[in-house]
């Protein structure tokens, strides 16, 4: 992986990095047409930024990233955008695998595999198999993935494995979802100037810090993500609680 330039600016060594970023990439179609492109040229640049934002995350020392790459509702896009889509996944599998599983990446998968064609889907499990002992950085990548249908998986399970409903705790939902055993989002980044939460990572982005930034996906870089993470740095989290009583 190749290292920044040694004027690029810097983590501030005072600063946390967050321990889970989940960013929505949202912009690419926009990126295109302000270029005159087709909408899958964006998607096609939006993947290349991918790469450097996952080298970032190293970089950075963040353990888990979240990526929203195509929701539930993604299916209602023309269909050539759609097949575009799961093409392009094939060709990021194809050719940023080998790398990403010697740079320590784990690949998960959130969401549904039914709906996916068989060999994208045989991409995806190979991908999540072979990766799944490396520690370094957790890559989820969200795919045919949505926030309420995670939560209606979820109930689903433990209504089948026949949990009583008065021992149902918030950690016996949250042992259901695609997340299991993952710490929730400290920080979720939305590019492109959108502000909503867009089904994605519900009930996980619950006292998560959110980051909206006008800047087009595939414009979004290691830059980018520094200044994130320097604005995460100047919120104080609550959780809900009053942090000095005496205030
Ligand atoms: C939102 O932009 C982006 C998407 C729906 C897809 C994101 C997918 C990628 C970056 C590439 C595929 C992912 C992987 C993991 C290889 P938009 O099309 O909604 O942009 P717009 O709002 O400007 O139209």
């Amino acid at each position: 992986m190749p290292s920044t330039s040694p004027t690029a600016p810097q983590l501030d060594p005072q600063w946390e990095v967050p321990t889970h970023v989940a960013i929505i990439m949202d912009g690419n179609g926009r990126w295109a047409r302000a270029r005159n492109l087709p909408r899958l040229a964006g998607h096609r640049a939006g993947t290349e930024n991918l790469r450097r934002v996952i080298r970032a995350c190293v970089e950075f020392g963040i353990r888990y990233l979240t990526i929203y790459a195509f929701s539930t509702e993604n299916w209602a896009r023309p269909k050539e955008e759609v097949e575009g889509l799961m093409e392009i996944m094939e060709e990021f599998i194809d050719k940023e695998l080998d790398e990403l599983d010697e740079e320590g990446v784990q690949i998960r998968h959130l969401g549904r595999l039914d709906g996916i064609r068989p060999s994208l889907k045989a991409k995806i499990r190979e991908s999540v198999e072979r990766t799944q002992h490396n520690q370094r950085l957790v890559l989820n990548v969200a795919f045919n993935y949505g926030g309420r249908d995670e939560i209606v998986q979820a109930v689903r399970k433990i209504v089948r494995e026949g949990i009583p409903p008065e021992q149902i705790t918030e950690e016996t939902i949250e042992a259901h979802l695609y997340t299991a055993g993952m710490p929730d989002p400290d920080l979720v980044i939305r590019t492109s100037g959108e502000i909503r939460t867009s089904n994605f990572l519900l009930w996980q982005a619950a006292y998560a810090e959110w980051y909206f930034t006008p800047v087009f996906w595939p414009d979004f870089g290691r830059e980018h993500l520094l200044e994130a993470i320097a604005d995460y740095n100047r919120r104080e989290r609550r959780f809900g609680r009053v942090l000095d009583p005496d205030e």
